[in-house]
C-alpha cells in the first residue's frame, strides 16, 4: 500500500515518481530557470539553499549540477518514500524528513540563503499557508530569499481550447470533481493567490510576483495538459481510496480513459495553469 498522508493527497508510487519528474522538465522549460535571475544574482558561491517540500529532490539536484560544488543544498519533505537513493545523491545535497507545518530544527533556522518551494497548493488548507511562510521565513539568514512557484489550480484554471470544435469537458469536469475533494478535505489551493500579501503582512521586503501562462511555450501544451490531468487523477484516487461522494479506484481508472481518449483527440485544450 504506498504511504499517503493527511497532508499531501498525491499517491506516493513509481506514477506519482515520474510525473513529479516530468513535471519538473515541463516547469523548469517553461519558466526557463530554476532560482529566479534576481535571486541568483544575489547568491554567494558558498550559498545554503533549502528546497522544501522536495518530493523526489528533482529540483534540487539540478540546482546541484547548475552550481558550484560549494553551494550545499538540503531537500526537506514529511515524506522520506520518494527521496533519491543514497548513491545518486552529490556529496552537497542531503535529504531530511520535515513537516513544513510544524517548526524546523534550531540548527537549520536563520541557516539558508534561498529557501525554494513548489508545488503545494493541494496540501495546504486556508489556514496553513500562513504557517508554512512563517516556518519558510524562519529558515531564512539576514537578506536571504524565498522563492515559491505555485500552480494556481483553483476555479481559475480553466483548459481552452486550440482549435475549433476541440473538446475538454472531461479535464474540465475532472478538475471540478478534484476541487471539490481537495475543499471537502479543508484544503484552499487558492490560498497561493494570497502569498504575495501574506510575505508583506510578515515584514518581508522586495517582495514580487511573476505569473506566467502554462503555454508559454506552445510546444510543451499537449504535456502540460498530460501532466495537470495525471495530478487531478491522482488527486482524484485519494477520493475513490476514502470511498468519498460515490468515488471508489474503478469510476477514478473510467475517468483516465474519458481524459486520455479527450488529450488524445490531438486537439489538445491548452491549461491555462499560474
Ligand atoms: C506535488 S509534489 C511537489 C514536489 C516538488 N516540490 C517538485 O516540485 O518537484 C508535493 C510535495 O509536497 C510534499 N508535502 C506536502 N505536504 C507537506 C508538508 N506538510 N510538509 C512537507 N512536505 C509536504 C509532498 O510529500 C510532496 O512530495
Amino acid at each position: 500500500m504506498p504511504e499517503t498522508s493527511d497532508t499531501c493527497l498525491l499517491q506516493r508510487d513509481e506514477n506519482e515518481f515520474r510525473r513529479i519528474n516530468r513535471q519538473h522538465r515541463l516547469w523548469t522549460r517553461t519558466l526557463d530557470y530554476l532560482i529566479h535571475p534576481a535571486i541568483d544574482a544575489t547568491l554567494p558561491k558558498d550559498s545554503k539553499i533549502a528546497d522544501v517540500a522536495t518530493g523526489t529532490g528533482i529540483w534540487a539536484l539540478a540546482t546541484a549540477r547548475a552550481l558550484t560544488e560549494s553551494v550545499t543544498l538540503v531537500g526537506f519533505d514529511n515524506c522520506k518514500n520518494q527521496f533519491p537513493h543514497p548513491d545518486s545523491i552529490p556529496k552537497n545535497v542531503s535529504f531530511e524528513a520535515q513537516n513544513l507545518l510544524k517548526p524546523f530544527p534550531i540548527h537549520h533556522q536563520g541557516a539558508f540563503d534561498l529557501v525554494s518551494i513548489r508545488l503545494v497548493a493541494s496540501a495546504l488548507k486556508k489556514e496553513e499557508w500562513e504557517l508554512a511562510a512563517r516556518n519558510l521565513f524562519s529558515l531564512l539568514k539576514p537578506g536571504g530569499y524565498i522563492q515559491w512557484m505555485e500552480a494556481d489550480i483553483s476555479e481559475s484554471c480553466t483548459p481552452l481550447q486550440n482549435t475549433p470544435q476541440a473538446c475538454s469537458h472531461s479535464l474540465a469536469s475532472l478538475a471540478k470533481y478534484a476541487l471539490s475533494f481537495l475543499h471537502s478535505k479543508g484544503t484552499d489551493p487558492s490560498g497561493c493567490r494570497r502569498l504575495l500579501e501574506i510575505f508583506r503582512c510578515m515584514g518581508l521586503e522586495d517582495c514580487t510576483q511573476d505569473v506566467f501562462s502554462s503555454d508559454r511555450d506552445p510546444s510543451l501544451r499537449a504535456e502540460f495538459s498530460d501532466v495537470h490531468a495525471r495530478a487531478l487523477l491522482g488527486i482524484l484516487e485519494q477520493a475513490g481510496l476514502q470511498m468519498w461522494s460515490g468515488w471508489n479506484l474503478e469510476k477514478v481508472r473510467e475517468w483516465e480513459r474519458r481524459v486520455v481518449a479527450e488529450l488524445e483527440t490531438g486537439r489538445v485544450p491548452g491549461i491555462i495553469e499560474k
